[in-house]
């Protein structure tokens, strides 16, 4: 469902800008990207064109087996936005499988990528209870190591991974997932080693000690809707101000269902901007069920309309929060996704804004129309 007057904004966002648009260089790592490099010209009519008129950082997870070597998905990720995250390449188990033998080779590729391409980087995650290497843990709740050496491990990887990319990276999700969705801490291999949540303080300090310039976020899904969850996180960070710990950000995953209703996603945004934080929309989808499940659930065929309306209404939640500083979709490509490997009973997908031939979807033409508005609506003259 297009809509007609589309082409007439973005035409006029364009004419206003002048077609193609040059832009101002990549920015140090923490500080807003408007440093006067020439860089490469992007579409005007871009996501990250027209997001950039407001000073807002359209992003996306790469897959860092894509880039590079599929030219559609690499032409679409430097085109397109102007933040990416790596979708796994910088967790524990790929860059440290083996104690103190790190492998870089994927992180750097992507980092290089977006130097090239005036991308800023977010970097994902440092500490988790998932993706963790064998040594450590098998499952992130139980480990062979003793309190301390968990500690000394966690403080070793915190400043290897900071310091291997020291100045490369904007924001950091320092501390990943750590509540579970009743707002209760999760009883990892973290919380048993300190006895509480103090390893959450602890990272922090170390990751500021490691990049005192980078953003650093605490990163969960499920916080945008008001309950247990969201408002456990909120007491986490007044606790975290009250002890002067160096806690930036809020990372909101943004993993939605049309199978749910749509979250009170802006009042949360701003409560967490009103205690001082950055926030930050960080692993946007929008899944709906792609195959009917035989007992009770048909497919809904409205559900594309309501995953247009779930991205534009996430998307103008942020934009109308100035503390809102990024917002990133976990992937853009429908046969990139996550989703359907792991909400397979009922099947769900069709999550992302391409689809599976990488053709932009009307989620990606509904955010066009979205930051096209929000960069300047059509004059009426
Ligand atoms: O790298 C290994 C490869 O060596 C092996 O041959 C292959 C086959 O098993 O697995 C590969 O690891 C996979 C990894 O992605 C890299 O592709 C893991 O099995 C697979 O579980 C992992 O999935 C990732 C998932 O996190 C793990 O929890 C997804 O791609 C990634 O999108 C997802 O992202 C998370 C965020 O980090 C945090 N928030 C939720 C989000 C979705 O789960």
């Amino acid at each position: 469902m297009r809509r007609p007057w589309l082409p007439l904004a973005v035409a006029t966002a364009t004419a206003l800008l002048g077609g193609q648009l040059a832009f101002a260089g990549s920015a140090t790592a923490g500080s807003d990207p408007v440093a006067a490099k020439p860089s490469p010209a992007y579409p005007a009519d871009s996501l990250r064109a027209l997001a950039a008129r407001v000073g807002l950082r359209i992003g996306t997870a790469v897959n860092a087996d894509e880039l590079g070597t599929n030219e559609k998905y690499t032409q679409i990720t430097a085109e397109q936005f102007s933040s990416v995250t790596a979708e796994n390449a910088m967790k524990w188990a790929e860059v440290e499988a083996v104690r103190g033998t790190y492998t870089w080779e994927k992180a750097d590729q992507l980092v290089a990528f977006a130097e090239k391409n005036r991308q800023l980087v977010r970097g994902h995650t440092l500490l988790w209870h998932n993706q963790l290497p064998a040594w450590l843990s098998t499952d992130g709740y139980t480990t062979t190591l003793s309190n301390d050496e968990v500690k000394a491990a966690l403080k070793e990887h915190i400043f290897a991974q900071m310091r291997h990319f020291k100045g490369d990276i904007w924001q950091w999700d320092v501390v990943n997932e750590a509540f579970d969705d009743n707002g209760q801490p999760r009883q990892t291999i973290w919380y048993k080693a300190w006895g509480g949540t103090g390893y959450i303080a602890d990272a922090f300090r170390w990751a500021h000690q490691a990049d005192p310039r980078a953003l650093l976020f605490y990163n969960d899904y499920n916080l945008e809707f008001t309950g247990p969850k969201s408002n456990a996180v909120y007491e986490l960070v007044k606790s975290l101000k009250a002890q002067r710990v160096p806690i930036h950000g809020v990372g909101f995953q943004g993993h939605l269902s049309t199978q749910y209703g749509y979250p009170d996603l802006q009042s949360n945004l701003e409560r967490f901007a009103a205690l001082g934080q950055k926030v930050a929309l960080t692993e946007v989808d929008v899944r709906t069920l792609t195959k009917p499940d035989a007992v009770n659930v048909p497919v809904d065929a409205l559900a594309p309309y309501a995953q247009e309306s779930y991205w534009s209404r996430s998307l103008k939640a942020c934009l109308a929060v100035r503390a809102c500083i990024s917002f990133t979709p976990w992937g853009f490509g429908d046969s990139y996704s996550w989703v359907p490997g792991w909400f397979s009973d009922p099947q769900a997908g069709a999550a992302l804004i391409y689809d599976e031939q990488l053709n932009p979807k009307g989620q990606y033409h509904v955010l066009q129309q979205d930051l096209a508005l929000a960069a300047g609506a059509p004059h009426r003259g």
